[in-house]
């Protein structure tokens, strides 16, 4: 198993691309499910998580066809088979986003129950709430879950009792092919339900709301193709920016968002980095630096995103100061706190808050990634350490991070993939 290796101590600073947003990407190729004819979508970041829903929806007989830009072009024409196997939703979970596409496309839908996964339970019950309220029947055999409606699903009024991403994002997708008008109270307003939403608005759904809690989605007969480019990706973004940052240099990320990055921006400005930005670009300079502690909290957006807590907590673990970091949106993602603790930092954990007191330097250590996002943390804290970091189970970091070692190398770290 590869691992990577990192000699801290090197500035960042540099300019760098950023790709287009997994956590987009995903439930955009889901909706392609809901189309007559093809859709072309591009600037999909070539990943694991993105193969996976590429083979989920080859193995339910969608035409697939993939140019080296990863662009693809899907076609549902020879469709045939609807389940969605264990063997591949056990690997990516965000497989569930099928679910109400193929449901509301062709009255069926088998997928694999998800299990939780090393962030939290992650349950599904809002998703499967939200189907039955509009008419499915949905039962759970042998580890599946059997969804079957007669003719169209039925436009429903839905509250969400938790704001969910996911829960959301099936929820939109089938409401778009139901019969009448379906209203989604307390839904999910992150940036990557708005692309879905333009997404599906440009297949021909009748969507208002987008961008607020409150989706009115006044179904459609069919939908057809179109072509779609996926947004950049916030928390790439993110990342690099709280890595530059934490090394006390300066980058410029190309090809992304800062309105979508708000709240992130604001605390990296606490932090003391000089932020500027363009319609397409942020820089960050640090100056050199090391920078000031922050405190924050996740919450549904525009709060604090939790998929950026991991990275800010590396960078609080060198700041000067004191902060805390409260997660609130999943029960363990502070696992990574452990793994910082190895390298020296002084973290102290009470239920789900985390009080870290600012360490001047961390020491490198041979340590473990356990999620994505813990992974990112545990590269930035080998980009600031003393010594050669070695990160295992990197396979997390390539389900979200596009050639994450090539892009710091041109940012002038010290980072390499080696055989494991
Ligand atoms: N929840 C329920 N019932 C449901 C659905 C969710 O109780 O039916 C709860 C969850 O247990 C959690 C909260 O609601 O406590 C929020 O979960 P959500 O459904 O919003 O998460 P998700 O859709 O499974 C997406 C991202 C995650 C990101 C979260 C929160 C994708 C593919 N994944 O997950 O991304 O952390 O939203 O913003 O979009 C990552 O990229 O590293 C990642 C984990």
């Amino acid at each position: 198993m590869d691992k990577l290796l990192i000699q801290g101590g090197a500035r960042l600073d540099g300019e760098i691309r950023i790709s287009g947003a997994k956590n987009s990407g995903l439930p955009i190729l889901a909706a392609t499910l809901l189309a007559e004819g093809p859709m072309h979508i591009c600037n999909l970041p070539h990943l694991n998580d993105i193969t996976t829903m590429l083979a989920l929806l080859r193995c339910m007989g969608v035409d697939i066809t993939i140019d080296e830009k990863m662009c693809v072009e899907t076609n549902t024409e020879p469709m045939r088979e609807f389940t969605a196997p264990y063997e591949l939703v056990k690997t990516m979970r965000a497989s569930i986003l099928v679910l109400g596409p193929m449901l509301a496309r062709f009255g069926e839908a088998n997928v694999s129950f998800p299990g939780g996964c090393a962030i939290g339970s992650r349950p599904v019950d809002i998703h499967l709430r939200g189907l039955e309220a509009m008419g499915a029947t949905v039962e759970v055999d042998q580890g599946y879950i059997r969804a079957r409606c007669d003719g169209r699903l039925k436009g429903a009024h839905f509250f969400m009792d938790t704001v969910t991403v996911g829960g959301t994002e099936n929820l939109v997708m089938a409401a778009a092919l139901a019969e009448g008008r379906t209203v989604l109270e307390n839904a999910a307003r992150e940036p990557e339900v708005v692309d879905l939403c333009l997404c599906l608005e440009a297949m021909g759904a009748k969507i208002s709301g987008i961008g607020t809690a409150t989706l009115t989605i006044d179904g459609v007969e069919t939908l057809k193709g179109c072509t779609y480019k996926v947004m950049p990706d916030r928390i790439e973004t993110g990342t690099y920016l709280v890595a530059a940052a934490a090394t006390g240099g300066r980058v410029k990320l190309k090809d992304t968002r800062a309105d979508i990055l708000e709240s992130v921006i604001l605390k990296l400005e606490e932090a003391g980095a000089e932020i500027t930005c363009g319609d397409d670009w942020i820089a960050l300079d640090m100056k050199g630096k090391r920078p000031k502690s922050v405190n924050l909290k996740t919450a549904p957006y525009p709060a604090f995103p939790t998929d950026m807590q991991a990275q800010f907590t590396a960078m609080n673990a060198i700041a000067e100061g004191v902060g805390t970091v409260t997660e609130t949106i999943f029960e363990n993602r502070l696992i990574q706190v452990h793994e910082l603790n190895r390298m020296g930092a002084n973290i102290a954990l009470e239920g789900n808050t985390a009080m870290i007191t600012g360490v001047k330097q961390l020491k490198a250590a041979p340590v473990m990634a356990t999620d994505l996002r813990a992974s990112a943390s545990l590269v930035i804290a080998g980009l600031v350490a003393e010594g050669d970091t070695l990160v295992d189970r990197i396979y997390h970091i390539d389900r979200g991070y596009e050639c994450i070692e090539e892009k710091l190398q041109l940012l002038g770290a010290n980072i390499r993939r080696v055989p494991g």
